[in-house]
């Protein structure tokens, strides 16, 4: 891939450019920021490191969204985040504008690209975003499921002991307080996890995973990055090298999962064409419930938005 780029270069983007740029993933990767000198200053400072961690790509930073130019794949990750006691629904209104606006500019200037969807709250804006870009559905993807699966592992290696390496966990459904981790297919190498603890344990893991995201919020005031960073990632990596894995992402849904006009995380197979297959898996009537129930948070927020458009 010649070129990513990456818009929003607060924590999460910029965590995500020396990421991505120290794994060689493209030969260029543009961080880009409207706050004058932000983005320009962040790549310089990671590209300064490349002769000591040894890697090849540039990093260059940017204060206008035209830097998109040509890019093979844009993660969008601008925009204001949730502050402490709020919840990710509380900075929709907020974030369309922004959202809308880089899709203009998509249009124009990257309109063959892949679009990886950060900035929250992540399903109602992946959804949104499809709609204004009409794109095939297939080349855009929402970060969602593969952050809260890596949440729910570290917690059940740190419950368990066990090596994280050997842990591997399923989260459906929106990336909200709504979130389905899914203990039922949740092994420690192919030993699903109700072997290995408690159902009071398995509802603690189950909790935790659903607020890993305010945990952190209301410990340090502000959003978590390094772990988003991680799992977008492992989602370009999967991407760029056409591997192919199943990860839980946040998909636009054509019915698949009993959904409609929405978007939410089921697991797919994420490949050089983007979202290649959705994967859907027989559910439980209660897992089915708990997932309209997540679906119905999201198309609330969704229906409110549409509602003010119309306006
Ligand atoms: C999180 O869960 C910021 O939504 C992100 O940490």
């Amino acid at each position: 891939m010649k070129k990513i780029s990456v818009i929003g270069a607060g924590n999460v983007g910029t965590a995500t450019a020396r990421s991505l740029a120290i794994k060689e993933l493209s030969n260029e990767i543009a961080l880009i920021d409207i706050r004058q000198g932000v983005a320009e200053g962040n790549a310089l400072d990671i590209q300064e490191a490349a002769p000591l961690l040894k890697f090849n790509t540039r990093v260059t930073g940017h204060s206008d969204l035209r830097a998109i130019d040509k890019s093979d794949l844009i993660i969008i990750t601008a925009g204001h985040p949730r502050k402490p006691g709020m919840s990710r629904s509380d900075v929709l209104s907020t974030n369309i504008p922004i959202i809308y606006d880089i899709a203009d500019n998509i249009n124009q200037l990257a309109p063959e690209a892949l679009i990886l969807v950060v900035t929250n709250p992540i399903d109602s804006l992946t959804y949104l975003l499809w709609k204004k870009l009409q794109f095939n559905r297939q080349r855009i993807v929402g970060l969602g499921g593969v952050l809260d699966t890596s949440r729910m592992a570290s917690f059940i290696a740190l419950e368990t002991g066990l090596s994280t390496h050997d842990i591997s966990t399923l989260v459906l459904g929106g990336h909200g307080d709504n979130m389905l981790p899914m203990p039922r297919f949740s092994t420690v190498n192919g030993i699903p996890i109700e072997y290995l603890l408690d159902q009071k344990k398995i509802d603690k893991i189950v909790e935790r995973t659903r607020f890993a995201g305010a945990e952190i919020l209301e410990q340090r005031k502000f959003s978590a990055y390094e772990t988003p960073a991680a799992a977008i990632e492992t989602m370009v990596t999967s991407i760029i090298h056409d591997h192919k894995q199943i990860l839980p992402c946040v998909a636009i849904l054509d019915g698949e999962y009993g959904q409609k006009n929405i978007a939410m995380s089921v697991p797919v197979q994420l490949g050089g064409e983007g979202i290649e297959k959705i994967i859907e898996l027989p559910l439980l009537d209660k897992e089915q419930a708990l997932l309209e129930k997540s679906a119905s948070a999201i198309i609330h927020d969704l229906k409110k938005v549409i509602a003010q458009q119309n306006m």
